[in-house]
């Protein structure tokens, strides 16, 4: 019921995600699963695909939907405009409801809010025809701005029609209820499609090293930050094992839509030192991982040690 990326194939496959063809249906940010859960119950026919960014919501979410018994949805911790591009087959979505989103109020903060006009471009490459997005607020200022966002796209018809009763039965809708909140819905709809694809994201089957040589005793290490076409990554930390004196570094990579805390592993093998990323978390093996990889490597070839090979 849980996705991890790094072991997945890009676009996801229905079938093999939920095992049969359906209404594709992906649910912004769900919070505690309330309404993912009811709209799995209203809609058996519906493949549901739940994405959150909250760690300790998705694992709430989850325990909801294994307590009531609910097999049709699928969830991810992550980011929606990474899930959308990359898991997402084009025109597939059927529909997206996005409930009580962060409204980011602050004007100095609204780059972060979700519903902009390149969001809408990439999701008129993911809808099929016709394909919606609903959204429902309290915050009357982010429904406005995501009604002009989306008539900037061109790609989009709004309509703002009051939110369907079950729309406010969400944990956060019931928070506003009780403090006599009003609510805002407008309904998105696909008129056309933007012109740039939205590939999905470019990922790599190798990415090592071997050297030769002794690894080193590690007393310090002082975070790095490398920076690679498309992002960055951070090595935060350096950790030797106890046993064989391997060594694993910490990395925090960020590029297009995607964040990826990594371990890097430099570990005596039969070959020789191997560098290469650490299992541990189902990573995506991507440019970031390349970059730390490389960056690894680099350091250990300066403190002594001899490449012999480089597959990155
Ligand atoms: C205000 S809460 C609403 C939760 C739920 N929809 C409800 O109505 O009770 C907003 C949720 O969106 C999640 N979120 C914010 N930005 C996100 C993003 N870019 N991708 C996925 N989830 C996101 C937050 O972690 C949070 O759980």
């Amino acid at each position: 019921m849980l996705l991890r990326a790094g072991s997945l194939e890009f676009p996801l496959s229905q079938t093999k995600l939920f095992g049969r063809e359906g209404r594709l249906v992906l649910e912004v940010g769900h919070g505690d699963g309330r309404f993912t859960a009811e709209i799995a119950r209203r809609n058996p026919d519906w493949n549901i695909l739940g994405v959150e960014v909250s760690a300790g919501s998705v694992a709430r979410a989850l325990k909801r939907m294994r307590r009531e018994g609910i097999r049709t949805v699928r969830l991810y911790h992550g980011e929606a405009r990474f899930a959308l591009r990359n898991f997402i087959a084009p025109r597939s979505l059927y529909r997206v409801y996005v409930n009580f989103p962060d409204p980011w109020p602050k004007a100095k903060h609204e780059e972060n809010r979700l519903l902009q006009t390149e969001f809408f471009r990439r999701l008129s490459t993911r809808l099929i025809d016709g394909g919606q997005l609903l959204l429902t607020t309290d915050h009357e200022e982010y429904w406005r701005f995501a009604q002009e966002q989306a008539q900037a796209s061109g790609l989009f018809d709004v309509k703002t029609p009051p939110p369907p009763p079950h729309h406010l039965e969400t944990k956060y809708a019931l928070k506003w209820k009780e403090q006599n909140r009003s609510f805002y819905h407008a309904v998105f709809t696909k008129t056309g499609e933007d012109p740039e694809p939205w590939p999905v994201i470019e990922r790599f089957s190798m990415a090592h090293a071997l050297l030769s040589g002794e690894l080193p005793q590690v007393k310090s290490f002082e975070k790095q930050i490398v920076p690679f076409a498309g992002g960055h990554a951070i090595v935060l930390e350096a950790y030797r094992a106890l046993e064989d004196h391997s060594l694993v570094f910490l990395a925090h990579l960020e590029e297009e839509d995607l964040t990826q805390q990594v371990l890097i592993e430099a570990r005596p093998s039969a070959h020789g030192i191997y560098v290469g990323i650490s299992s541990f978390g189902a990573p995506l093996v991507t440019a970031g991982v390349k970059a730390a990889v490389a960056w690894v490597t680099d350091w250990l070839e300066a403190q002594g040690l001899k490449v012999v090979q480089r597959s990155y």
